[in-house]
């Protein structure tokens, strides 16, 4: 790195770029360049939120000594060969979630960025939350005993049109993908990977996913359920249940919120209520925070969302997508 301050640069100038910068910048991180596949939409989305310098092309971007870290704003679809052309130039990576659109693509992005020495992350910017910390705090201080079960709903209202980001299944589409992951992510945060599943679900008629109800094993014990759609909205809360208590985390459970941990004797007492957190922006910028400290401290992942973890929730999301494509298929046959 050639200069102190951590310099991003935005490959694909779109939907959720644009969020992410915002909080860069609120934040005082700096944003150096962006690029697009069309030069006049990456000017244009330059002059908007002042970025210096945008390209017409990926490569570009990946070429430019100005830029030192990448952040991935693409469909799934293209997280992979995106990921893979910013480390055979040599640049970090921090690529949006769902990491790739399957497992063997993330393996593929994960075995590269090793073999090159360059520091990669899946953009699970709720892991990285105050709210995710102050969780942390509470379990790590065995408030609740011993974590047996975690539960999460997420639905939202998405154009899941078969030419849209979320129903076309060239561009990656589907409710696990966009939706499912964060839920995945929660329960593989606190149980860790799982060891069985049970799933029911819906396909549209070009197999994209588009509701599923997710419950899964981590080892014995240990159990969660994930329970996501894309075609009506909903609270999206969030429970994380110990052998003592349980924490209630508000809607929405994946962005920056409040929650409240209760102990489980028979008075069922309020024992903390963490309120939203004061910060600029969504919050997106914390992931970004943790990217600048492994790149400063050498680090080539994160402790915080490890590769391995990346890859073992691309495995489940695959896991799922075929148990949902196989319901659909004998349903159809029947
Ligand atoms: N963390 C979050 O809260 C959050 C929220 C929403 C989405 N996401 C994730 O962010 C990623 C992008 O989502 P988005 O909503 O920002 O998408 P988007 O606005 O539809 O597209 C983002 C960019 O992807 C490229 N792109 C779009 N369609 C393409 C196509 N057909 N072929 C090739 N490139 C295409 C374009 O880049 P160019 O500018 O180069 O044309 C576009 O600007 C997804 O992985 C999604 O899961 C995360």
């Amino acid at each position: 790195m050639t200069t102190e301050r951590v310099r991003w640069g935005i490959l694909g100038a779109g939907n959720i770029a644009r969020t992410f910068v915002g909080d860069l910048v609120a934040q005082g991180l700096e944003v150096a360049a962006v690029a697009s596949r069309d030069a006049r939409r990456a000017a244009e989305f330059a002059a908007e939120l002042s970025i210096p310098t945008s390209y017409g092309s990926y490569e570009a971007l990946v070429a430019d000594p100005g830029v030192d870290v990448i952040y991935i704003a693409t469909p799934q679809a293209f997280h992979a060969e995106q990921a893979l052309l910013a480390i055979d130039g040599g640049k970090p990576v921090l690529v949006e979630k769902s990491f790739t659109n399957d497992a063997p693509e993330a393996v593929r992005v994960v075995a590269a960025a090793r073999a090159k020495g360059v520091f990669a992350m899946e953009a699970m910017w709720t892991r990285f939350l105050p709210t995710a910390d102050a969780i942390g705090d509470v379990l790590e201080r065995g408030s609740i005993g011993e974590l047996v079960s975690v539960s999460s709903s997420h639905f939202q209202n998405l154009d899941v049109a078969p030419t849209s980001r979320h129903g076309n299944p060239e561009l990656g589409g589907g409710v696990m993908a966009d939706l499912g992951v964060y839920g995945v992510s929660f329960a593989s945060r606190y149980l860790g990977e799982p060891t069985s599943m049970l799933v029911d679900g819906e396909a549209s008629e070009l197999g994209v996913d588009l509701s599923a109800s997710v419950l899964l094993r981590h080892g014995a014990h240990r159990t969660s359920a994930t329970l996501t759609r894309m075609d009506a909205p909903g609270s999206n809360r969030a429970a994380i249940v110990g052998s003592d208590g349980w924490i209630d985390i508000d809607s929405v459970f994946y962005a920056s919120t409040s929650f409240t941990v209760y102990d489980g004797g028979r008075g069922q007492r309020e024992l903390l209520r963490f309120d939203k957190p004061q910060h600029v922006g969504r919050g997106m910028q914390f992931q970004a925070l943790e990217v600048e400290r492994c790149l400063s401290a050498g680090e080539l992942e994160s402790p915080r969302m490890p590769l391995d973890e990346s890859i073992a929730i691309m495995r489940t999301l695959d896991e799922v997508r075929a148990r949902i494509a196989a319901a659909r298929s004998s349903s159809v046959s029947r």
